[in-house]
């Protein structure tokens, strides 16, 4: 089988290894494993081509966009801690002073782009950042680290391309930067709900501080609003006085202000509407279904449905939704455009595929419905299949393997 990096035996049985190593994987491996990143042996292949035709998935991104990085190098990113060693039996960790950043394609200076992301510490922006990163260009990251970490991005630290800025994006903010990624803002009921006055700040003051930047440094700028059910061309429905209504409303004037700077002030804006999202650098206790699955399931614990578990939800792997945002932000298109995957799951079927993925004898248990839970929530792709020739490649059994890993590794780090 053909693959889209040079060493290919080699990378392939990488791959498999890490796939199914178990948690006691020698140090000496680990070792031989970076050695092997760090002298760029297998890096970039850009024989793009045959990364479709593979069975396995051995790349993520997309050719157009310049976005292909080897699956690998990301892997080695989250699955890895770097930089620190910890001590299970004083609990202690120890962080090394000495550090090799991954290689990073060297651009050219016209198309190295200066690029912003607000909210860049947390599951979604540390994904689009390290990617950014790879690709070679120069990354400014503020955050707040309400619900995002430095270790989200702590492998970037001290890098010549990078940047990490402790913000929050209520207050202004200046910089000369070519392109924002504007994601700050906490996504899961519990973080969201938690101060509901501050959410509706971060999203109606944090985009008319990101716009008003991007109207000054004419940057490209990349909202995200809320994701809606169905086709864009669907307004939703929403509860204006109900708990979710802190997030949902704000998102939604979020979408009201972009376009209102775009026609008023000629903002070149993109707005991408995300769907569920699922991976690595999730966090493990913010009562999303996934993380409280495997979470649940590592620990032995029977796994909490709320509801029959007939409703049904889509998850797209996080690596696809990278994709979409970085061939969104490239693609001259203005309209709204859904990213997620359309593959349904019943909340049950979602359990039971995590219980066999962990291999645990747990059970499945049932509490009552929480107030506002949507029924059926399933994103129509065609615009963005048609638009941006996107579509989800990720199967969610491989992602859900994909975040096990990563959930296991984090326990044993003692990080979570
Ligand atoms: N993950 C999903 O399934 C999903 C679905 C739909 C939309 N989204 C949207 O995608 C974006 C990223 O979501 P995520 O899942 O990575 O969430 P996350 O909570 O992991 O990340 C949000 C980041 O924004 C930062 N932040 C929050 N308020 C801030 C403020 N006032 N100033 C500066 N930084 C602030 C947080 O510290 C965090 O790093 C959010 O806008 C979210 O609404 C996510």
């Amino acid at each position: 089988m053909s693959t889209i990096v040079n060493d290919t035996d080699s990378t392939e049985s990488k791959c498999n290894n890490l796939m199914n190593s178990n948690n006691d994987k020698s140090k000496e491996t680990e070792d031989l494993y970076s050695d092997k990143i760090r002298d760029g042996q297998w890096f970039w292949n850009t024989n793009t081509e045959q990364i479709f035709s593979q069975d396995t998935i051995v790349a993520v991104g997309h050719p157009s966009a310049k976005s292909v990085v080897p699956l690998e190098l990301l892997r080695y990113i989250y699955l890895q801690p770097h930089d620190r060693i910890y001590d299970p039996k004083t609990h202690t960790i120890s962080y090394l002073q000495t550090r090799t950043y991954l290689p990073v394609k060297s651009l050219p200076p016209r198309e190295k782009k200066r690029i912003l992301v607000t909210g860049g510490a947390g599951f979604v922006g540390s994904h689009l950042v390290d990617r950014l990163m790879l690709m070679g260009h120069e990354v400014i990251v503020i955050d707040n680290f309400f619900t995002g970490r430095k270790n989200n991005v702590g492998h970037w630290i001290g890098h010549p391309n990078f940047e990490l800025i402790r913000h929050d994006v209520v207050d202004p903010f200046l910089i000369e930067v070519d392109q924002i990624y504007h994601l700050a803002c906490p996504a899961s009921p519990p973080h969201y709900q938690y101060n509901p006055i501050k959410t509706v700040k971060t999203s109606v003051m944090g985009t008319i501080n990101m716009l008003g930047l991007a109207k000054r440094v004419k940057a490209q700028v990349y909202g995200d609003p809320e994701e809606h059910p169905q086709a864009e061309t669907y307004w939703g429905n929403v509860n204006p006085i109900g708990p979710r209504a802190c997030y949902d409303e704000g998102k939604r004037v979020a979408e009201t202000l972009t376009y209102a700077y775009m026609n008023q002030d000629c903002v070149d804006v993109r707005v991408a509407r995300i769907f569920n999202t699922f991976g690595p650098r999730m966090n493990a206790n913010d009562g999303r279904v996934v993380s409280n699955f495997i979470m649940q399931a590592l620990k032995g614990e029977d796994l909490t449905i709320y509801g029959d578990g007939l409703q049904t939800r889509s998850f797209q792997y996080v690596h696809d939704l990278v994709d979409g945002l970085i061939l969104l932000m490239n693609a001259d298109y203005k309209e709204p455009i859904n990213l997620g995957n359309p593959d349904e799951y019943t909340i049950r079927e979602f359990a039971e595929l995590i219980i066999n993925e962990v291999n645990t004898s747990c059970k499945i248990k049932t509490l009552p419905a929480p107030k506002d839970d949507p029924k059926k929530r399933r994103p129509d792709i065609r615009r963005a299949e048609q638009i941006l020739g996107w579509k989800p490649r990720w199967p969610v059994k491989q992602g859900i393997g994909e975040t096990v890993k990563y959930f296991q590794r984090q326990l044993e780090a003692g990080l979570i």
